[in-house]
């Protein structure tokens, strides 16, 4: 197996025979490069669903998507087709979401999913390219003072406030919906990992900074999406049908470049559970 860095912060290739893949060495050695590089590219590897799930329980405990992802098909198992072809995916709020910088499983009460996995299935013509920004890097090469002025803050994510760009005004079945299917999370706006590493955590879900006003802290965090998103800290990746990527969700976030949804775009999804929880439930704060 032979990983080849793409840039200083962010990104790596793999090149690995598929037969290999499962190999508890060599999923060590995938999982060092994920700390490492936080995107992991294996072109062209065309995995089938049966062997992306094998690499997936190889990797971890997998989320289950399927039963929960809205618009998802539920005869699949645990692989969770993003697509926004109408014929597959009648709620398609969700996959526009993916248009704009997030971080998967925020407003789910549950440890931060450690790592998505995307095979590339169908290719949209135009767009379509997913990116990624290591929200690591973000924060090491925060100046200082910035940094000890940000430090201490708490953030509240909202699953509605990512679906604010889909709408100039949200229908309120919308916004029960999402309200009904998210809770409202209390999360730090640096996490300090059980490693002691150090990310960001932003996204279109991070909502309001607690002792914030609402301007003063959406426009903390639209600076600090910017700075994240920088060329230095980000990777674009261009697919090609049959590439394999996954990402490190507990230190990048990512968003995908807008496509057409005729396109029968579809990239088939896995997800690895996490160890740590980010942040509490705000009404478990708001109770105490
Ligand atoms: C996701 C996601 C981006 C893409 O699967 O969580 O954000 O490129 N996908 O489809
Ligand atoms: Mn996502």
């Amino acid at each position: 197996m032979k990983i080849e860095k793409v840039k200083e912060h962010i990104g790596g290739i793999v090149h690995v025979d598929k037969a290999d893949l499962c190999k508890p060495e060599v999923v060590a050695e995938i999982k060092a490069a994920l700390e490492d590089r936080g995107a992991l590219v294996f072109p062209q590897i065309h995995l089938t669903d049966a062997e992306q799930l094998a690499f997936t329980d190889a990797f971890g405990e997998r989320v289950n998507f399927t039963k929960q992802a809205p618009g998802s098909d539920v005869t699949a198992d645990d692989v969770y087709k993003i697509t926004l072809d109408r014929k597959f995916n009648q709620e398609p709020d969700y996959v526009y979401g993916t248009w704009f910088w997030h971080v998967d499983g925020v407003t789910i009460d549950q440890p931060l999913p450690k790592a998505t996995m995307l095979s590339a299935r169908k290719l949209s013509g135009e767009g379509g390219q997913t990116e990624f920004a290591s929200t690591f890097a973000a924060w090491e090469q925060l100046p200082e003072d910035q940094k000890r002025a940000i430090e201490h803050l708490k953030v509240i994510h909202r699953l509605e406030a990512s679906m604010r760009p889909l709408y100039v005004e949200m229908p309120e079945e919308r916004l029960n919906r999402y309200r009904s299917m998210a809770r409202e999370m209390l999360h730090p706006l640096v996490w300090t990992q059980i490693d002691g590493r150090k990310s960001l955590v932003l996204g279109t879900h991070a909502d309001e900074i607690v002792g914030m006003s609402i301007p003063e802290g959406r426009s903390l965090l639209s600076r600090l999406t910017e700075w994240a998103a920088q060329p230095d800290f980000t990777y674009r990746h261009e697919w090609q049908e049959g590439d394999f990527v996954i990402w490190n969700n507990c230190g990048l976030m990512h968003r995908v470049v807008p496509y057409d949804a005729d396109s029968g775009r579809s990239m088939h999804r896995t997800t690895i559970m996490g160890t740590e929880r980010l942040g509490v439930p705000l009404e478990s704060v708001q109770a105490a």
